[in-house]
């Protein structure tokens, strides 16, 4: 393993598929791994608001018997009191771990480089890493061999995007990614994947069109239109992704048994309606769950834990 996990990247395929294996033997037998983390603590730097990520985290090291600080956005103000390199200076002579929630994802490598403690990326504008791990386990909970499955994005080529193709290039999965012209996921995200990807069957669609995407797809996936730093451009991006929105009609198109994934928190009537995220196909909670185990294998992974 890498110092740092800042993207899907710092994974070989290899790694990814055990790095799962690792999510699915913590959550099975979490009882093994109470004191793994005895006495290390994690700094988790929040300049966005969150849920998931930081109950996940809090929750994670407190259960690894570890301990971890919350950094508001009010608290360090990262990049107008002081930048990252001198942030990560200090850090690494009081705790032995760093999780950042950021804006450009250069801030988070800026960190990383600065300190010898392992960083991890709690999302950045370009990626979101942690959230792939745990859509990728439930997806194998739920469907078995990646290898089998079709994933169709559709909406905002975004950070998720971004990790969602970065770890289907891992897992040799098929994926079908629906977004508004100009909203395409960045090209050097579909260069890495396809390169990644070139041995473990995975393959890539770019369509405009979400009826395309969807078509005999295993599991469909949406994120907000507009994400955390874009609230400006709220409006315009409601009306230029409205035939975007995942509902029953779309869902048709896919399998019949297609699960619906969203990473939350989810704009309910805006790219998803209630039909579809509370259906019996909606794995969204059990997503939020994997979050849990999911980091924890990243965090013993980076931070040199061993179960009791
Ligand atoms: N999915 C996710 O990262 O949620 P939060 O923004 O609530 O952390
Ligand atoms: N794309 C969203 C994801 C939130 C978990 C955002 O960046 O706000």
């Amino acid at each position: 393993m890498q110092k740092d996990f800042l993207s899907i990247r710092d994974l070989s395929v290899y790694e990814f598929g055990r790095m799962l294996d690792k999510a699915a033997e913590v959550k099975k037998h979490p009882g093994k791994y109470r004191k793994a983390l005895k006495d290390k603590i994690l700094a988790m730097i929040f300049q966005k608001p969150s849920l998931r990520t930081r109950m996940t985290f809090e929750a994670g090291m407190l259960r690894l018997g570890g301990e971890a600080i919350y950094l508001a956005p009010s608290d360090i103000k990262m990049g107008s009191r002081e930048g990252a390199y001198d942030v990560g200076k200090n850090l690494e002579r009081w705790v032995d771990g760093i999780m950042i929630r950021t804006f450009g994802h250069q801030i988070a490598v800026d960190l990383a480089a600065s300190c010898r403690i392992p960083v991890i990326n709690a999302l950045t504008d370009l990626s979101h890493p942690c959230q792939a791990m745990a859509d990728f386990l439930t997806l194998r909970e739920h469907k078995g061999a990646l290898s089998a499955v079709k994933l169709a994005y559709v909406g905002d080529g975004n950070n998720v995007c971004h990790s969602l193709m970065l770890a289907a290039a891992r897992g040799g999965t098929k994926m079908a990614v629906a977004t508004p012209a100009g909203y395409e996921p960045r090209p050097e995200v579909v260069r890495w994947a396809r390169e990644d990807g070139r041995d473990t069957g995975f393959e890539l669609a770019l369509t405009n069109s979400p009826e395309e995407a969807v078509s005999g797809a295993d599991a469909v996936y949406t994120d907000v239109w507009a994400s955390m730093g874009q609230e400006e451009e709220k409006e315009a991006r409601a009306r230029i992704f409205a035939p975007f929105q995942v509902n029953a009609k779309l869902m048709a198109r896919a399998k019949k048994d297609a699960l619906f994934l969203h990473c939350l928190p989810a704009h309910r009537g805006e790219e998803v309606t209630d039909e579809v995220i509370d259906s019996p196909n909606s794995v969204v909670y059990d997503e939020a769950e994997n979050r849990l185990h999911a980091q924890k294998a990243v965090l013993l992974a980076l931070m040199g834990g061993k179960e009791d």
